[in-house]
């Protein structure tokens, strides 16, 4: 192996690239900010988002966004964290933030295309919620391994076990806890560490602002301090042991098992030691195959994936930026590589890394690292850009979307603006656009998995192209992929619809589940195949 490739294989072990998944409120942002902390990015949590500003300044790019209180971007943070005692540049990690709310599953599913491994984030009392399920699904679809957090275990909440089972009931995947909490929810006192028998006593700081300080102690000693609370705390972790819910690390790769940690991202209690988890146990970056079957392993030419595309992140600029995970190789900034879908060279002169507004020039970045391209039309979501050899990765499928609304601009005067304006809402995968020839390219039909996509719609037609338009919503309720034979029987049929999307999917729309079973069993010979579901 060459020098070059020797470094590039170090720089790719040591990244960690994952992502949160949970549901709204289960303390995602509190816990970014958590790790932020640890790993000394920050010096006192509040610092990114504070309390009463937090969730309009991570990532406020539209007005929406603070009115909801929701984030609807996605951005990266990266930091170097290296374990205790150990030499050496420690471990880089990228951590890639995901959209909360349901109706932006589908970036959340982009996102996820973009990870190693993904961390589930669940509030102690309130268990698996419907968002946290949705996201799981994605993971397991793409066999991303999880680790799960049980966060707000400060807070009263339900037992270890319950929650155990809960997981391995409702999702088949078995928890297999590295840490148990010493002291039941709402008396949070430390952990157990079930791979050392150890306790690792925390002490709560003022407000939860810093890094809270660690004591370990052996066995006994944790007898004497904690008594009763102690002796639970190891009779769960023989009872899990008994059951054969010990980590195995083949067993979590493969999305069998989770490795399980109780914290309290607020207290700053069992942050540590999920950034432990994260280095020791999470997949390294690793090659892809491309969609003609080629490999592409971390050690040869650089190649990247388009997994967002998001303008007006900044008012002041109307630019666009395209967000690449690293596959293979060593980018460069400036670095002329070629855009698959097209084979035209692109130029990245201006990359950058993005955290909320703030952005900062990237010069290199490696496998696993996510970077951002600065007002980059040409690019979509899915789309691969490589040096060397040609390779293509394979499409990021599109949820199947269940909200369809025409689109329709107010100002006559304004059509051309509003057709460019479609076009790169369109590319940027904000909504999926269908088409056909009864409607005219005049009031488009617009395809959501959730309905807050089109408020995106037109709130991005307002403040970037000062087109007003209106939304009105379709009587459809599903759709599935069909083929230009079966199309002109289906737009035969009464409550049934077919379009084209943009990238050539002919799809039909149903009125209801009920139409779309007469019709199936009328025509049996009509295809009619479902799109890839959220749930
Ligand atoms: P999200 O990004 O997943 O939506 O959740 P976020 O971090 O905003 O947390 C949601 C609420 O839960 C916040 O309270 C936050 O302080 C609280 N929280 C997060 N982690 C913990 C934890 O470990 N323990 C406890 N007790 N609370 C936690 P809020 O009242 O909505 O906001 P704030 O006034 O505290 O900022």
């Amino acid at each position: 192996m060459s020098s070059d490739a020797r470094e590039l294989r170090l720089e790719a072990q040591r990244r960690r690239t994952f992502a949160i998944i949970s549901h709204p409120d289960a303390g995602k942002s509190t816990m970014t900010e958590a790790l932020a902390l640890h790993a000394h990015v920050i010096s006192e949590a509040g610092a990114i988002h504070g309390k009463a500003g937090r969730k309009s300044t991570v990532s406020d790019w539209m007005e929406m966004e603070k009115a909801r209180g929701i984030s609807v971007s996605s951005t990266a943070l990266q930091f170097n964290y290296a374990l205790e005692g150990t030499d050496g540049p420690g471990a880089v990690i990228n951590l890639v933030d995901t959209p909360g709310h349901a109706d932006f599953s589908e970036d959340t599913y982009r996102v996820l295309t973009a990870v190693d491994a993904a961390v589930m984030l669940i509030d102690a009392a309130k268990g698996l919620e419907p968002q946290t399920l949705k996201l799981f699904q994605v993971c397991r679809h793409r066999g991303i391994p999880v680790i799960t957090v049980i966060n707000k275990w400060d807070r009263p909440g339900r037992t270890p076990l319950e929650l155990i089972d809960e997981i391995s009931e409702r999702i088949g995947l078995i928890p297999t806890p590295l840490f148990l909490p010493v002291g039941i929810a709402g008396d949070f006192r430390g952990l157990l560490d079930r791979r050392t028998g150890e306790y690792i006593h925390f002490t709560r700081t003022a407000g939860g602002a810093k890094i809270a300080p660690e004591e370990l102690l052996d066995p006994d000693a944790a007898l004497e301090r904690e008594g009763d609370a102690w002796i639970a705390a190891v009779e769960e972790s023989e009872l899990l042991s008994e059951m054969g819910q010990d980590h195995d690390e083949e067993l979590f790769l493969a999305g069998q098992t989770s490795p399980m940690i109780f914290a309290s991202a607020m207290l700053n209690f069992g942050v540590r030691q999920l950034l432990d988890a994260l280095v020791e146990l999470a997949p390294a970056p690793s090659g892809r195959t491309g969609i003609d079957g080629t490999e592409r392993e971390v050690t040869d030419p650089f190649s990247a994936v388009v997994f967002k595309v998001q303008a007006g992140m900044d008012s002041s600029h109307r630019d666009r930026l395209a967000f690449m995970r690293i596959v293979s190789g060593e980018f460069e900034r400036g670095m002329v590589v070629t855009h698959a879908q097209t084979g035209k060279p692109f130029a990245t002169k201006y990359a950058h890394t993005v955290v909320g507004r703030d952005r900062s020039t990237v010069d290199t970045a490696y496998p696993g690292d996510v970077v951002g391209l600065v007002n980059a039309t040409a690019l979509a979501p899915g789309d691969t850009l490589y040096d060397g050899p040609r390779i293509q990765y394979p499409p990021i499928p599109s949820f199947a979307p269940e909200h369809f609304s025409t689109l329709r601009v107010t100002t006559a005067d304004k059509y051309k603006q509003f057709r460019k304006a479609m076009d790169q809402l369109d590319s940027e995968g904000v909504v999926q656009v269908l088409r056909n020839e009864t409607r005219g390219d005049a009031s488009p039909v617009l395809a959501a998995v959730g309905p807050m996509q089109f408020e995106v719609v037109t709130a991005r037609m307002k403040t970037e192209f000062n087109v007003d338009t209106v939304i009105e919503p379709l009587g459809y309720s599903l759709a599935r992929r069909t083929d230009a034979d079966s199309a002109s029987e289906l737009n035969r049929q009464r409550g049934v619809e077919v379009f084209t999307r943009t990238d050539g999917a002919i799809l039909a729309l149903f009125s209801d589940k009920w139409r779309l079973q007469y019709i199936e069993k009328e025509h049996g010979d009509l295809t009619l195949e479902p799109l890839v579901a959220t749930a």
